[in-house]
């Protein structure tokens, strides 16, 4: 197997290979999300939906390390996750809807950056939500429906991405990785013998990221 060299980067020496295997793409989304598409400053709100999710974590530690307020919509356990990652409030989706104009602490609003990781009628509801001029990032491919529309007609700017290999954004998740400033989560692994097995759990929401071990 080959790889175009700027595709690589040394593995931290703090975590081990299978972790290393999950970490590019959901930190480089991440990465292209906050830096580069909505490129967020410390004096801005980012509300991210799904936020407990792998891209969402990222997405929350990233925009934390730039200095923005962030609000993440989460449920479970991972409320307390985010906590720990430094997130200034959080919305639990069991409890509340987060465009609830009664939501405990005030409704939001007026956001700068909306960060969408669900899909469906989510980013669209997201849009009374942002300031003027403000944006709404929707990720899952190909789910923005209606967006565009809400967004024009609201005065807020929206856009999508697909994530491409990129080195400076590899080289920045690495380089915080190994001075301890960014959480990486082990993933679940499994031989690759279990990889039809694998597949059909994920696809019925019983099983995390995995990582497909040869000859494990
Ligand atoms: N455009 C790109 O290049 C690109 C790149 C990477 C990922 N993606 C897409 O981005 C999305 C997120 O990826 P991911 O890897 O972070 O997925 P993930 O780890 O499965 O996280 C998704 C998160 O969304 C939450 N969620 C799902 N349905 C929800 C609902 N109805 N209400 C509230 N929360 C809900 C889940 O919460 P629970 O855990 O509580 O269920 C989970 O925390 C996926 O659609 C993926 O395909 C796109």
């Amino acid at each position: 197997m080959t790889s175009p060299s700027r595709h690589l980067v040394r593995i931290p020496d703090s975590i081990d290979f299978a972790t290393a295997a999950a970490v590019p793409l959901p930190a480089t989304t991440a990465y292209q999300i906050v830096h580069d598409a909505a490129e967020v400053s410390a004096d801005q709100t980012v509300l991210v939906l799904g936020a407990g999710g792998t891209v969402g974590t990222y997405v929350v530690q990233l925009a934390k390390k730039l200095g923005a307020t962030v609000i993440g919509h989460a449920t479970g356990d991972r409320l307390e996750h985010l906590e720990s990652l430094g997130i200034d409030r959080t919305v639990d989706y069991r409890a509340h809807e987060f465009d609830d104009p009664a939501l405990p602490g005030g409704p939001i609003r007026e956001v700068d950056v909306v960060v969408d990781l669900i899909g469906g009628e989510y980013a669209v509801r997201a849009v009374p939500l942002t300031r003027r001029d403000g944006l709404v990032v929707g990720v899952p491919s190909g789910q923005q429906q209606g967006l565009g529309e809400a967004a024009t007609s609201a005065g807020v700017r929206w856009t999508s991405l697909i994530v491409e290999p990129d080195h400076v954004a590899l080289t920045y998740i690495a380089d915080l990785i190994e001075n301890g400033e960014l959480e990486v989560t082990p993933p679940q692994v499994a031989p690759l013998e279990d990889v039809v097995d694998v597949h059909r759990k994920m696809a019925a929401g019983r099983m995390s990221k995995t990582v497909l071990k040869v000859n494990a």
